[in-house]
């Protein structure tokens, strides 16, 4: 099973030989201001080569951009954190770079797929077994009955089966789950799951109703005919999965995946060497929880937990009751809104919020003198831009960081899975998704 958050002792992979010589140090501030002053489109370069594409992941970024920051601001054997790691592009990139890293999120599959990615996997015996889960599983089908499907799932998740899939693959994806539960070992149980879960959030939510789903967007169609196998699928994603993998299962360094909230970072005070991260949008613009629990309820996660842990996710739908920021943006921006749509200007307070707790904490963790790279994109709310990039880099000065540049990258949108509009409203981060911010931060030598 993958780890739940505890406070990481660190160094957790690092030996005392690997410390560097004060003449190997790189001045991190002058090289951040001049990485920010780079083209970081990367337009042409390909962005889905191995690992990465073990799993659909809406809004990851281009492993280009972490992998930038990484190589010219650590030293080999550092480590690197991304506490919003998501599909956990910042943590193989550090792996390939020979960083340590350390991805944090609240969500579930998020973390699956980001340890699945970065732990050290016998492939041969992934394939062996899951060759054997789908022999069971073609097995167990011709014994399906409704009752094996109650004693699995809650009403609920039935309900949700029902209303998304058509029966076939509901016979179909249930004998898997049984087939993968039998597996013991935790580590090839949860490849497995990510196999499975692959088959299900793709591009074109081929085994579902659902239209968009792999952008967290899903949409019912009752006009799509679901006639693909979910055993045919399962095979060629297993062995998808496999070959992708295979190019990073020799490197020696490493990654520690957790499950935790970015505003309380179970780590230590001055302890990651660099952070990459990207936040989510505000205001719920990517529905994380409504794509992923097409395969969590799967998996066996109840529909009310998923409910409950949707609300944490930073850019969830709760509102703020104070709305006063040390940001003059931000204050300009929430007072505007709220003359027009006072829930919403609540919603977006929220985010702001949150993510002031969430750079408190950043910063706790970073030593000193190194680096912070957020990569933040903005939304249109009611005709009006919410600036996330000025707002954050304003908040981010408040609590401590120097800020060393905003750096403004174009988005090219299939590379970073961004929603397609099907009704083009100008509300959302339909209309800003061309262009994000990417701020860079110092950790001053003066804070504590
Ligand atoms: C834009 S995505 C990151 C994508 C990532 N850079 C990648 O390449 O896959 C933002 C992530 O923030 C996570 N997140 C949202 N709220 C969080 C919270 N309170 N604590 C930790 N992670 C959170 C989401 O689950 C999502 O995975």
């Amino acid at each position: 099973m993958v780890r739940t958050s505890t406070r990481l002792q660190l160094p957790l992979f690092r030996e005392p030989s690997k410390e560097f010589a004060p003449t190997d140090r790189i001045n991190v501030e002058a090289t951040l201001r001049l990485l920010l002053q780079r083209d970081l489109t990367f337009k042409g370069e390909k962005t889905d080569y191995p690992a990465h594409k073990i799993h659909a992941f809406a809004a990851k970024f281009p492993p280009q951009l972490p992998r930038l920051f990484i190589r010219e601001l650590t030293q080999p054997g550092e480590y690197v954190l991304d506490p919003m790691s998501g599909s956990g592009t910042t943590l193989v990139e550090s792996i390939l770079s020979e960083r340590n890293s350390i991805g944090i999120d609240l969500d579930p599959l998020a973390v699956m797929i980001a340890h699945v990615k970065t732990t050290t996997l016998n492939l041969p015996r992934c394939v062996q077994i899951g060759e054997e889960v789908l022999q069971e599983a073609r097995t167990e089908l011709q014994s399906f009955t409704q009752s094996k499907l109650d004693e699995m799932y809650s009403s609920q998740a039935i309900a949700f089966f029902d209303y998304w899939f058509e029966k076939h693959t509901i016979q179909e994806l249930a004998s898997l789950v049984r087939a993968i539960r039998r597996i013991q070992d935790s580590k090839i149980n949860t490849f497995l799951q990510v196999v499975f879960s692959s088959v299900i959030i793709t591009k074109n939510g081929a085994l579902t109703r659902a239209r968009d789903l792999a952008h967290s967007r899903p949409h019912r169609d009752l006009n799509r005919k679901v006639d693909q196998s979910a055993f045919d699928a399962f095979a060629k994603r297993l062995h998808f999965t496999i070959e992708s993998l295979d190019s990073i299962a020799n490197i020696s360094a490493r990654a520690e995946v957790v499950r935790a909230k970015v505003q309380s970072l179970p780590l230590q005070d001055n302890s990651v060497e660099l952070i990459v991260t990207s936040p989510p949008y505000a205001a719920n613009a990517i529905d994380y929880m409504r794509g992923h629990k097409f395969s969590l309820i799967w998996l066996g996660y109840d529909p009310k937990l998923l409910t409950d842990i949707r609300k944490s996710y930073i850019g969830s739908e709760l509102r703020a009751t104070n709305l006063n920021f040390p940001s003059e943006t931000a204050n300009h921006i929430i007072h505007t809104l709220g003359l027009k749509a006072a829930q919403r200007a609540g919603v977006v307070a929220h985010y702001y919020r949150e993510m002031e707790t969430a750079l408190r904490e950043m910063l706790r963790v970073l030593a000193h003198e190194r680096a912070a790279v957020l990569v933040v994109g903005s939304s249109i709310i009611q005709g009006i831009d919410i600036k996330a990039p000025t707002v954050l880099s304003e908040i981010a000065a408040s609590v401590g960081f120097k800020v060393v540049g905003v750096a403004r990258r174009e988005i090219l949108r299939d590379a970073r899975m961004m929603p397609t509009s099907h009704n083009s409203t100008k509300n959302g981060i339909e209309a800003r998704m061309h262009e994000e911010g990417v701020i860079g931060l110092i950790k001053p030598i003066s804070q504590r």
